[in-house]
């Protein structure tokens, strides 16, 4: 039985806390090195399972120690891995510096995740019968993120495409996002003109045919548009130590809601307090909570 299957990135983010980002040329003294398990597309399958959904991840790891600490940690976190490829390439990583404010630079060697091609994709599809939703994001090829946009829109399942890291989708690929989930700075790069405001933004992407559209909108929470007009969800008031991961969260429980039958409203107001609640604690999946603390976070309003 599977809700979600998420086709992404896998990385071993490697953190060091800095005082300020460094100038070009400069070198700055940080703290010990930390490694957490990353990866835009491992991070939404690691928040889609801990909200409470049954999460298969397709991914490509390397046949390395980073490997086995992804596999290791998604394992625990009650990820399916059936959809997993070992391949001839170093593990995708992340390189990430967190500085005071909990605010990120991210820089992502690949790796792996080069390598997970459409025909990857294609021998996994078998398996998704029962499959309610897709995610989709942009750590891996385009010719494979396009393919299983396309092929998951044939069986019925609904897609949910994060456009991060942005950049153009197809016409036929935008077509079947409900929701296309994006940042403000992602919104822009894919409308490839300005708008007026986040509403424009939203509006922009609906009218070049996505089925839904929400941006999000870090501390102040998310803008969402469907055929039902543009609603707000505002955001809560949380302590910030490290934002890493927090839209992966938000994708992830999205994801998951949509499977559980939720309105797209519902879905990110759940989303919206799972990504708060990631951002007091270091690292992406590693600050991730259970079902029951963000219900009761909700509920305690
Ligand atoms: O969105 C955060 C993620 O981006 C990190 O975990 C890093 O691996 C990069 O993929």
């Amino acid at each position: 039985m599977t809700d979600v299957v998420v086709v992404g990135s896998a990385n071993a983010d490697l953190v060091v806390e800095v005082p300020r980002r460094p100038a070009g040329g400069e070198t700055l003294l940080g703290s010990d090195l930390v490694v957490h398990p990353g990866g835009k597309g491992a991070n939404q399958a690691a928040a889609s399972a801990r909200a409470g959904g049954a999460t298969r991840l397709v991914a490509c790891f390397g046949d390395d120690g980073n490997g086995a600490f992804l596999r290791e940690r998604l394992e625990a976190a009650d990820v399916d891995l059936g959809g997993v490829w070992m391949v001839d390439r170093p593990t995708g990583t992340a390189i990430i510096l967190v500085t005071p404010d909990g605010e990120n630079s991210i820089v992502v060697s690949p790796g792996a995740n080069g390598a997970l091609d459409v025909a990857a994709v294609e021998a996994d599809e078998s398996g998704w019968a029962d499959a309610r939703v897709l995610v989709l994001s942009m750590e891996i090829p385009a010719a494979t993120v396009d393919h299983a946009a396309a092929a998951a829109a044939a069986r019925g399942i609904r897609v949910v495409l994060n456009a991060a890291p942005a950049r153009p989708l197809p016409p036929e690929t935008l077509a079947v996002c409900d929701p296309l989930i994006v940042n403000e700075h992602e919104a822009r790069t894919l409308l490839g003109r300005e708008a007026d405001g986040f509403e424009g933004l939203a509006q922009g992407l609906l009218d070049a045919g996505a089925r839904s559209v929400v941006i999000t909108l870090g501390a102040d929470g998310a803008l969402f548009a469907d055929a039902g007009g543009i609603r707000r969800e505002p955001g809560r008031l949380v302590r910030v130590v490290d934002t890493t991961g927090a839209g992966d969260a938000f994708v992830g429980a999205t994801a998951c809601e949509l499977a559980r039958g939720a309105a797209l409203d519902e879905a990110v107001r759940f989303a919206v307090a799972m990504s708060a609640l990631t951002v007091g604690a270091r690292g992406a999946q590693s600050s991730y909570p259970d079902r029951s603390v963000v219900e009761r976070f909700l509920a305690a309003g």
